[in-house]
């Protein structure tokens, strides 16, 4: 078992450890819970691991509202949330009653949004069940639903009163969903740590054999990485965009594929486009090292498919434009990036004409 404190405008503990999640009683009633809980989750999540977490919490004398939402990122929206408000409402839910955010990413995002919003603020236990969700999305405070076409546009930032990241609960995650947090991971090598970086050259393999100590101890060093940075830059103003590493150009190519790429495949191909551009501008050395990783990893480098002045326009949408400059975040090292505004446009065409 792992353990850290996260020094926020509210500070906030982070456990990472087998087993957690039947332990979540325990944290609950040691944060001065008792009485009732919300648990908010979807139907795979509830199906795999739902009666764990109930008999934990019913066990130790807590009355438990479960709600399930479709499994689907379609669920971070105004209208899911207005449901679960309707549900808290019936159920006379009050301010005292934690909502539990038992799921990946989506269910984090739209159950951290609901407890930052009802009663004007319910207190918020994230229980991640996804890699990304346990390395990234968990940490940091940001909550969101996407509105019309804009993903995540809705939010407010709100810090959890505790994290129990129970690395067993992957398992049973499908491979796709293991790339999408191996994408995040190797981002972190890159954006912050070497060390991470070739322990990964190494140890690949036993992410996707999922391998319960090697991943307490990379999500452990993720966590910490991520929070190092959010504690200096809690709202995003400056240094907090390096975690944004391969997200300008990926978030592109998920757009322009109608999600058919997944968030994990994006980013892989937006960090090799950051370090080929990098390297035109002569300023990265370590191409070929990065690219190899993460073809290991599994990913495909291949835009032939896509326009390019499609994918530049779509940049052009992002919130990481500030003053119509796109901001990328360039690597200069392993371990160490830049933010630029100024990529000539030849530079970005012939980059991403180049991934193939
Ligand atoms: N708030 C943040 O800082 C932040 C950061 C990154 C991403 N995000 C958001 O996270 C979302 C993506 O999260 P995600 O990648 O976790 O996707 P997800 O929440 O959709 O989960 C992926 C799939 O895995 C399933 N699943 C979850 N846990 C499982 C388990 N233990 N075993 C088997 N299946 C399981 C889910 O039901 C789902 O089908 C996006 O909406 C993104 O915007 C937020």
């Amino acid at each position: 078992m792992r353990t850290f404190n996260a020094e926020m405008s509210k500070s906030y503990r982070v456990y990472i450890g087998r087993k957690i999640l039947r332990t979540t009683a325990t944290h609950l009633k040691k944060l001065g819970f008792s009485s009732r809980a919300v648990i908010i989750t979807n139907k795979t999540v509830n199906k795999l691991y739902g009666s764990i977490l109930e008999e934990n919490l019913n066990k130790n004398g807590f009355e438990i509202l479960l709600i399930e939402v479709p499994d689907t990122e379609r669920s971070k929206s105004m209208g899911t949330a207005l449901r679960i408000y309707d549900e808290l409402i019936s159920h006379r839910i009050e301010r005292e009653a934690p909502v539990i955010a038992f799921g990946g990413g989506v269910v984090g995002d739209l159950a951290g949004y609901v407890s930052a919003t009802f009663l004007r603020g319910l207190p918020l236990i994230h229980l991640p069940t996804t890699l990304l969700a346990q390395v990234d999305s968990c940490i940091g405070g940001k909550t969101a639903v996407n509105y019309l076409n804009f993903k995540n546009i809705v939010g407010v930032f709100k810090n959890p009163e505790i994290v129990l990241i129970d690395p067993d609960l992957l398992q049973t995650l499908p491979e796709r969903e293991i790339k999408n947090g191996v994408a995040e991971i190797i981002k972190y090598g890159v954006i912050g740590d070497p060390s991470l970086f070739s322990l990964l050259e190494k140890r690949m393999d036993d992410i996707f054999e999922s391998d319960p100590l090697f991943l307490e101890e990379i999500i452990y060093r993720c966590c910490k990485i991520k929070i190092d940075i959010v504690e200096k830059d809690e709202r995003e103003t400056g240094l907090r965009r390096i975690l944004n590493y391969g997200h300008t150009i990926g978030h592109a190519i998920e757009t322009a594929s109608n999600f058919a790429i997944s968030h994990g495949e994006a980013v892989a191909i937006g960090m090799c486009a950051a370090g080929r551009i990098a390297e035109k501008l002569g300023i990265f050395n370590d191409v070929e090292r990065q690219e190899r990783l993460i073809k290991i990893a599994g990913f495909s480098i291949n835009l032939s498919n896509f326009d390019v002045e499609d994918l530049i326009r779509i940049m052009h949408f992002d919130k990481k434009v500030k003053n119509s400059k796109i901001n990328f975040v360039l690597p200069r090292r392993i371990g160490d990036v830049v933010i630029r505004d100024n990529i000539p446009k030849k530079i970005l065409l012939e980059t991403i004409k180049g991934l193939r």
